[in-house]
């Protein structure tokens, strides 16, 4: 568990999170912004299956984001055995409803402090953001991220081709 203020935690993911994983993740607006890996519509079967594929993962790479007493996003590191060394990914998201009250600002903060002190081979995490994402594009910035423009790259999201801009942050940055 980490705390990071009277209403706001991170903590693993659990079963009972799903239907509110489900509900606030079931959205356009938060769908548009992230991989077709993440689906839409967004059952609470979807959700039990994510929270299935994480639960023998340990230390925990993802968590969920609990503001007030409910689950509201969630936000986390990939981490295989193979890319252990290398640029690991930062994905994260959060209900519409709960945007722009500087939560991510602060999750993100919390994440890189967690994910260098839990994974000492990492030296490096990294976020890829679609290029009309202007607020994770400013949250990324502010947590001091730097744009690679060496890397950035398009995918095809919801049948179209997007630009993604690829930042990252170092150990010794933070
Ligand atoms: C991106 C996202 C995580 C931001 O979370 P959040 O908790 O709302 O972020 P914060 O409130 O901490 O900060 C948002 C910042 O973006 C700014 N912002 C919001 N919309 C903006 C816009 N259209 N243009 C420019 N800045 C914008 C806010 O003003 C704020 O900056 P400030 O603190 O300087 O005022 C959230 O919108 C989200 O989950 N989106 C859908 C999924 C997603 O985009 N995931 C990231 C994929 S890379």
């Amino acid at each position: 568990m980490i705390t990071i203020s009277n209403i706001l935690s991170l903590r693993p993911l659990k079963l009972s999170d799903a239907e509110s994983i489900a509900k606030y993740a079931n959205n356009k607006n938060v769908w548009i912004n992230l991989t077709d890996m993440f689906p839409h519509p967004y059952y609470v079967n979807d959700a039990v299956s994510f929270i299935n594929s994480q639960k023998d993962i340990n230390p925990p790479q993802v968590f969920a984001i609990i503001y007030k007493i409910k689950a509201v996003g969630t936000v986390g590191l990939s981490i295989s055995s193979e890319n252990k060394e290398l640029c690991v990914d930062l994905g994260y998201w959060i209900g519409e409803k709960f945007w722009n009250k500087g939560i991510m600002t602060q999750v993100i903060k919390e994440m890189l402090k967690f994910g260098f002190k839990t994974y000492k081979t990492v030296d490096c995490i990294s976020a890829y953001v679609f290029t009309y994402n202007k607020a994770s594009i400013r949250i990324l910035e502010k947590a001091e991220f730097v744009r690679d423009n060496k890397m950035n790259k398009s995918i095809s999201k919801g049948g179209e081709k997007k630009e993604l801009y690829y930042y990252k942050i170092s150990r010794k940055q933070v």
